[in-house]
């Protein structure tokens, strides 16, 4: 494990073990790629137009939404929340021969600014798998609500033969503002995609041809949120390539009705990337 500054000036920290490579950014507590060694195949995906100088959130890779998805009830305050867009520390680094731990902590988790501070952590399980564990703990004296995402952005060969298989029944279509009775099957990707689905079910693979591209984990998730935003919305967004969409996929453990925690309570989200 070892920390290096980018040529951005960002400090990115590389995992090297026996089994699996992986890179994470200090900024935003944000992993940018994950490699397993018995293949080799990155499952992560980056933009090349990804802006990595800590002026905005990083297109790609594994962004922490925290404490809540996607826009703001508060027009004001930023889409998918406060960590994806601040400094992290790493608390603690382990190794063994199965596996790499590291923990660390964004600088600032508070429910709004100016609200009392809450504890947040990112645990890193870097071995044949990655898992990802979003602990929040409330030492309030009062219960708290909030919600969130580990919104991985997979890597797929090419969008039109990327089927998604695992996921089930009813999903609220963000793209036509509409809810759906049944997720279709087989589920491919050909227009913007933006889709909760609240059935919450505990695994889901990308699949290509013959090939297993990816599976992924769930718990602790009340939904799983498929996002791709085809070509005429990347167009509108300065940190996407013209045909970048064709490549990714995200698939994310998502808090988005959000959970209740008394005090003294904890919860873990969880994504497992194998
Ligand atoms: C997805 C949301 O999770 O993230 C989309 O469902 C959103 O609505 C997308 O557009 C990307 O968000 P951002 O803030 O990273 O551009």
């Amino acid at each position: 494990v070892f920390q290096r500054i980018s040529d951005q000036g960002m400090p990115i920290v590389s995992v090297d073990n026996p089994l699996a490579s992986l890179e994470l950014s200090l900024f935003g507590g944000h992993v940018l790629s994950f490699m397993p060694k018995k293949d080799n195949r990155q499952r992560l995906w980056m933009s090349p137009k990804a802006v990595m100088d800590g002026s905005k959130p990083i297109r790609g890779g594994i962004p922490v939404c925290w404490p809540w998805f996607g826009a703001a009830s508060d027009g004001n305050l930023p889409a998918h929340g406060f960590v994806r867009d601040q400094m992290w520390q790493i608390l603690r680094v382990d190794d063994d021969q199965e596996q790499t731990r590291i923990q660390l902590q964004p600088e600032r988790a508070y429910l709004n600014p100016g609200q009392e501070h809450l504890d947040l952590m990112l645990e890193l399980l870097i071995g044949e798998q990655l898992t990802l564990n979003l602990i929040t703990q409330n030492r309030q004296a009062h219960s708290i609500r909030f919600g969130g995402a580990l919104h991985s952005y997979f890597r797929v060969q090419n969008i039109d033969h990327a089927e998604i298989q695992g996921l089930s029944g009813a999903y609220l279509d963000k793209v036509q503002d509409t809810s759906a009775e049944q997720t279709p099957s087989p589920y491919l990707i050909s227009s913007e995609t933006d889709r909760i689905h609240v059935n919450a079910v505990s695994q889901a693979s990308i699949i290509e041809g013959e090939q297993q591209a990816v599976t992924i984990g769930f718990k602790g998730h009340d939904s799983i949120v498929v996002w791709n935003p085809w070509q005429e919305k990347s167009a509108q967004m300065a940190d996407m390539t013209t045909d970048g969409y064709r490549k990714m996929l995200c698939i994310e453990a998502a808090i988005t009705q959000g959970i209740e925690l008394a005090p003294g309570q904890s919860h873990i989200l969880t994504q497992i990337i194998s």
